[in-house]
């Protein structure tokens, strides 16, 4: 009995001490973050937490002005570092009183350190700054090249390290801030951002914004334009110039099914409102995933809904890139890659196998095109990337994508749809609103799906070696397979029967011109263009591939070169842009891309002039 006693009494005290020892231990909840090349920022330092941005949107001077007031957690630092980039930094407060600065040197891709002095106490930083012509970030657009044709418009690209050039702040993928901000536009236009939205103008140009979830500095956007709102469901709807509205509407109809759909797949959307907003046509790509407002070019209003996996694809990224987002840049692939797979999974759910497996394919004939153009730098086939002292952007290629997509593919054939679903419905729940590198992915797909089911897998291979595996999933389409045959016979017979191509899909075209052999005849061409007026199709996914077999193959009927010409001139998304200058520098045809180029660049926003010039030598 004593014994027993005694042993009990023990046995609590220790419990007792033990808890009272856990009491009196610091408190370690702060994360640490990796090392990373694309950001001066050292958060293990000193970390921002919030932002409160207050500025000037003014449209004749082309400037954003104002006052970025951080919160920070200051792990006993005497300076906190933030990156920028062609800004012009005015003064900046510690607590509210003037405290020191200094910009570090100038590095082309990376722009200048903004080191600031601070306190063991300080919790707050304030910088007053503006933004100028050399802003990479911003595209100011005359009312000439909007829709509508009667005001001017500005959008904002942050993706990958471009939001440095239009507010001073901790560029890094890793760092995560919740933001308020009010931003002043002229009144007779409306301000939009990746954040708690109006949906009517107001009349004092005025608009206060909220992101509570905390999110990384690449994902803060606005957009400023004479827009208007119209719903499609509860949490749902689009912005477009009013031109523009009620087709962007109707084409986006299914986006209410296709958050629904996402949501069955891999758990509760956890953003609220997912809204999208047409931009003008100058926009650098397809689409952008800016957190409960996705930025999308015009291209996909196709007018037959042939084009909204766009959707899918940035609603996607709310799971893959927005809740759980790449450490580094160098791990891009696990934004899209995981990105791809998923909307090309809700497009299933909504649509059918079929039209998943087109898109899987189109996916997969860009990834041999993109191996074949990277064949002297293997390097950079791997998922995971080094991209230490180079730019981002240089990552951003069909290998993150289409072989990241192949990857999940393949994977989720040998482990089977349920086990993955399962595997990737914890992955995001378990990184929710934090970030994961390649290497932790691993370790949670060992640890979760692998070794739980006793299996192995070269995960080992797909991500750390050049090329496609052997074992890569084999993606078949009946429709595409006719497409060929169909091709084939044409190219025989100089005959092509209208009835079999009447219910062609979009794809379907664009699988047929996309593979025309390298010895078409013109007149080869001018006979499908007089039979299926592919110079006039009102679809640009079919016109952006017509237009480079026209280029590629010395095509000039039906005035395609002025099409060519006006597509260059108004389009500015990246990928359609690049195609087609690079179709001209293949086939010899430089100076009639420079020709164009020289009306086109004023045109294009930062990041697609920049590839050109590079593409084109400039
Ligand atoms: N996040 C990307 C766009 C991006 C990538 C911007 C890298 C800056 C740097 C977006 O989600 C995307 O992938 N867009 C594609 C659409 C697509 C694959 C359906 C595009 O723009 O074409
Ligand atoms: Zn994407």
């Amino acid at each position: 009995m004593k014994k027993n006693f005694f042993i009990s009494l023990i046995a609590i005290i220790i419990i007792i001490s033990c808890q009272e020892k856990k009491k009196t231990e610091p408190e370690t909840t702060s994360k640490t973050y990796l090392e990373e090349s694309h950001s001066y920022a050292q958060p293990n330092d000193a970390v921002i937490t919030h932002l409160d941005l207050d500025i000037n949107v003014d449209f004749e001077s082309q400037i954003i002005n104002g006052t970025a007031t951080f919160d920070i957690e200051n792990n006993g630092s005497s300076t906190i570092i933030l990156d920028s980039k062609f800004l012009e930094i005015e003064s900046v407060t510690q607590n509210g009183k003037q405290t020191e600065f200094e910009l570090g040197d100038f590095n082309e891709s990376l722009g200048q350190p903004l080191k600031i002095a601070i306190k063991e106490d300080t919790k707050k930083i304030a910088i007053t700054y503006s933004t100028t012509a050399k802003t990479e970030a911003l595209q100011w657009l005359t009312a000439q090249q909007t829709a509508d044709k009667t005001n001017p418009f500005l959008f904002t690209q942050g993706q990958a390290i471009l939001t440095r050039t239009w507010i001073p702040i901790q560029d890094s993928p890793q760092v995560r801030i919740t933001y308020d901000a009010t931003v002043k536009v002229p009144q007779e236009l409306m301000a939009v951002m990746s954040a708690e939205n109006p949906q009517e103008k107001n009349a004092n140009g005025i608009y206060n914004f909220k992101m509570q979830q905390p999110i990384p500095a690449y994902l803060i956007a606005l957009a400023v334009g004479d827009i208007e709102y119209k719903a499609i469901s509860n949490r749902t709807g689009v912005y477009a110039e009013k031109s523009m509205l009620d087709k962007v509407h109707t084409e986006f109809s299914d986006m209410e099914k296709m958050v629904v759909a996402a949501e069955n797949l891999y758990g509760t959307y956890d953003w609220e409102q997912f809204d999208v907003i047409v931009l003008p046509p100058s926009f650098p790509f397809g689409g952008m995933e800016n957190p409960r407002l996705t930025f999308a070019t015009p291209t996909v209003i196709a007018g037959d809904k042939s084009l909204t996996s766009l959707v899918a694809h940035e609603l996607a990224h709310s799971w893959s890139g927005n809740l759980v987002t790449n450490a580094t840049w160098n791990d891009f692939w696990l934004n899209e890659g995981f990105t791809v797979y998923f909307e090309i999974r809700i497009m299933e759910a909504l649509y059918g196998k079929d039209r998943a497996n087109i898109l899987a394919l189109i996916g997969r004939q860009d990834l041999e095109d993109e191996l074949e153009a990277l064949k002297e730098s293997p390097n950079d086939t791997k998922l995971k990337l080094d991209l230490k002292g180079r730019n981002p952007d240089d990552g951003m290629n069909s290998i993150a994508y289409d072989k990241g997509y192949l990857f999940l593919r393949t994977l989720e054939e040998k482990v089977g749809r349920e086990q993955m679903d399962a595997f990737l419905k914890s992955y995001f729940k378990k990184n929710a609103f934090s970030t994961t590198n390649t290497e932790d992915f691993i370790a949670y797909l060992n640890e979760h799906l692998l070794d739980k089911n006793n299996m192995s897998f070269n995960t080992e291979e797909w991500i750390y070696q050049p090329g496609v595996p052997e074992n890569a999933a084999i993606i078949e389409s009946d429709a595409f397979s006719n497409v060929e045959k169909t091709l084939e016979e044409f190219l025989k017979s100089n005959n092509i029967d209208a009835s079999i191509t009447k219910n062609w899909t979009p794809q379907e075209w664009v699988h047929f011109v996309r593979n025309f052999p390298e010895d078409i005849s013109v007149s080869q061409m001018q006979q499908l263009d007089d039979t299926f007026n592919l110079t006039n199709s009102t679809n640009s996914y079919i016109t952006m591939v017509w237009y480079e077999q026209s280029i590629l193959n010395g095509y000039h009927g039906n005035k395609v070169d002025y099409k060519i010409a006006e597509f260059l001139n108004t389009v500015g998304r990246r990928w359609y842009v690049t195609t087609l200058y690079n179709a001209f520098a293949k086939a010899n045809r430089t100076n009639e891309a420079l020709e164009i180029y020289k009306t086109a660049r004023a045109n294009y926003h930062s990041v697609t002039a920049n590839t050109v010039d590079e593409l084109l030598g400039l």
